[in-house]
């Protein structure tokens, strides 16, 4: 490669990481943050060497059969990366990044707030307040659940999935697990492991998502699985939308056999289906989960140094395809 690498940035990026790219870089920037249709990405795409893109963007393999020749590399700012068609990728040559590790903390804490949100009828509460409809304190008023002593069933427990679990324990949760394998005991820091997703749903009085999604995940919270959920459950999705059936889950708050959902992620989000708006037992965040500007400057870093190793000739660390 002659001179400095020409990345294309799909989104734009906080200030400190947009600095780095134009320090070591050629970038072609987004300043107004326009999402790139596919076509328009390909076109864009002509004549750079790596692309640095975001879960919005849909890196399917037509996408990607597209690109020029030039693309040696795709590092996408997040650690999800089921937005990028791995196969396709491989067949073209063409490595792919994530940023793992960097967002765990500002993930489990976001979680925390969902759980206590949804625990705590804070969106109720908040409303009351903007409306400008609250009377005064009273003794009945929005009464909520006490999270301490409550079994928190985690499904995934990986970096987020554990961190999630420290943040209960000084909530007092007693904290249950379901993940491919059993974590050693250090880890597993007293948690109980269920080999079974069942096993661990008939527990859950909150149940925290924190499974990667893709087709063994999809709809994985589905009407049968709440059904295994003890009444009155709490559920909360940190993880991905597609991971929950929408159906299911908004049948089931509106039932009651769910108490609330503290949610930041959306199937086909930036849409979000309209029943989770009207029911007063969710609590919602737009997909807020990173986003704290040390987390989103890691994110930043992590992804330039994945395609610094691939410009350098090495492997990069966080290399998924
Ligand atoms: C990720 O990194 O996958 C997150 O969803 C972005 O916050």
């Amino acid at each position: 490669m002659n001179g400095k690498p020409v990345i294309l940035v799909s989104r734009r990026l906080p200030d400190a990481v947009e600095a780095r790219l134009a320090r070591d870089c050629t970038p072609r920037l987004n300043p107004e943050d326009t999402p790139y249709s596919a076509d328009a990405l390909v076109a864009a795409a002509q004549g750079a060497d790596a692309l640095l893109v975001t879960p919005t963007d849909r890196m399917d393999a037509r996408l990607i059969d597209a690109l020029p020749d030039s693309i040696q590399a795709i590092a996408t700012f997040s650690v999800g990366y089921e937005h990028v068609d791995l196969d396709a990728a491989r067949r073209r040559g063409i490595i792919i990044t994530n940023t793992p590790g960097v967002l765990t903390e500002a993930t489990a804490d976001i979680t925390l707030l969902l759980m206590l949100g949804a625990a705590r009828r804070a969106s109720e509460g908040e409303r009351l307040m903007r409306e400008g409809a609250w009377t005064g304190w009273t003794p009945t008023q929005l009464l909520g659940q006490h999270l301490g002593g409550r079994r928190l069933g985690i499904i995934g427990m990986g970096r987020i999935g554990q961190a999630v679990a420290h943040r209960a324990r000084a909530l007092g949760m007693e904290v249950h697990y379901h993940n491919r394998r059993r974590l050693d005991p250090a880890e597993e820091a007293g948690a109980t492991f269920h080999p079974t997703a069942d096993g661990l749903l008939a527990v859950a009085d909150v149940l925290s998502l924190h499974c990667p999604a893709g087709p063994d995940t999809l709809h994985f919270l589905n009407a049968e699985r709440i059904s295994r959920l003890p009444q009155g459950a709490i559920v909360i999705n940190t993880a991905r939308g597609a991971v929950v059936d929408d159906t299911a889950l908004i049948a089931a708050l509106r039932s009651g056999r769910v108490w609330a959902a503290g949610l930041d992620v959306y199937e086909g989000e930036p849409a979000v289906h309209p029943n989770y708006r009207t029911l007063p037992n969710t609590f919602l965040l737009p997909h807020l989960g990173s986003a704290t500007v040390e987390t989103r400057n890691a994110m930043g870093f992590r992804a330039l140094d994945n395609l610094d190793a691939v410009f350098a000739g090495r492997e990069p660390p966080d290399r998924v395809a």
